[in-house]
């Protein structure tokens, strides 16, 4: 059974109410309501238009299973080995929760049901409902899940319908180069997940010390997201411990990382020895108006001849001008 508390009411106004499930989807207490997809007990959020993409044509997940055949022989690769290696990144343990974004057709889902070794919950989400419809037909009933609850939805993983913190470990492995925006991507994923939880993120993107190859060229040619960046400037401030790994022939980037609760700390107050003296704090916060250069560079002279940091002896004339200010004023 689904926790009462994980699906979020995703309309403005309702400041994330929990959703309650009745029989034909669920409903917030302001009464908005998220139904079903026909046939099933997955709820949609937003979904992406049928037959608009090769993820929303009925026979979506038979494309799918061929396109990974064709990655795996063409990178002469092992797909149990690939997906079991990533998922040992997020170090899941027995009990957890776990979140996979773009999570297909499911062929992640044994793979991160062995990381929970029989025990926990995994919450799988899409946009196209026709790909996450077949997961939740080929996995739903898996024996091999035991005592870990499967729950699929339908929704846009730049906007989740989950609140803060509530996973242990949140994954995506081979669509976040489709996302319209990846920054809210990744945010999303990275807000969902408790501090000192895990992300792990991979797609296509052929490395860039090979695109220029022959090589990285035919790849490129052959599909455009190989050209792919790998989204480094895009992870959170709350991210440590990055890892990035180049999988399959160095035409996939992984990027795997623990969530923090801001952005690393310093000590800003370490004083820098040397001419120009000052630390972090002073020269970022403490920076003066424009003087005339002439005198800036008598001052330096003069720092420089007196034995003084440029801060230091800065300061001290400051001091002493508004020390004899105030006496005469
Ligand atoms: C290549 S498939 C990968 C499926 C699965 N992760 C796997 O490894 O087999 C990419 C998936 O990303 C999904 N996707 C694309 N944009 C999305 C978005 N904004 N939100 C959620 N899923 C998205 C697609 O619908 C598709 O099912
Ligand atoms: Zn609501």
């Amino acid at each position: 059974m689904t926790d009462p508390l994980a699906y979020r009411c995703l309309e403005l106004g309702c400041g994330g109410a929990p959703l309650i499930a009745g029989s034909e989807g669920l409903s917030c207490p302001r009464g908005h309501r998220v139904a079903f997809a026909p046939g099933s007990t997955v709820p949609v959020f937003a979904r992406q238009r049928h037959d608009v993409n090769e993820y929303t044509r009925d026979d979506a997940a038979i494309i799918h299973d061929n396109a990974l055949r064709w990655v795996f022989a063409t990178f002469a690769d092992d797909e149990t080995a690939l997906r079991t290696r990533l998922v040992a990144r997020l170090r899941l343990a027995a009990g957890q929760r776990v979140l996979v974004t773009g999570a297909g057709a499911g062929n992640d889902l044994p793979f991160l049901i062995r990381g929970l070794a029989g025990r926990g919950e995994i919450y799988a989400q899409d946009i196209a409902e026709e790909m996450i419809l077949t997961g939740w037909r080929r996995h739903r009933a898996d024996p091999a899940a035991g005592g870990v609850a499967l729950h699929f939805s339908v929704s846009d993983a730049a906007d989740l319908p989950f609140p803060d913190g509530y996973f242990d470990a949140a994954y995506h492995f081979g669509g976040i180069n489709l996302f319209p925006d990846v920054g809210m991507g990744i945010a999303e994923m990275t807000r969902v997940v408790r501090v000192g939880g895990s992300v792990l993120i991979g797609d296509e993107g052929v490395a860039p010390w090979l695109r220029g190859t022959e090589f990285g060229k035919m790849l490129i040619c052959n599909n455009p997201l190989y050209a792919a960046d790998l989204p480094l400037a895009l992870l959170p401030a709350a991210a440590r411990s990055v890892q990035l790994s180049w999988e399959l022939s160095n035409c996939f980037y992984v990027i795997a990382y623990s969530v923090a609760a801001g952005p690393p700390s310093v000590d800003i107050d370490i004083p820098h020895v040397g001419t120009r003296g000052g630390s972090i704090r002073t020269r970022y916060f403490g920076q003066l108006e424009g003087v005339n250069p002439d005198l800036r560079d008598r001052v330096y002279a003069q720092a420089q001849r007196v034995g003084m940091s440029r801060v230091d002896y800065l300061e001290s004339l400051i001091r002493a001008g508004l020390a004899s200010a105030s006496t005469t004023d």
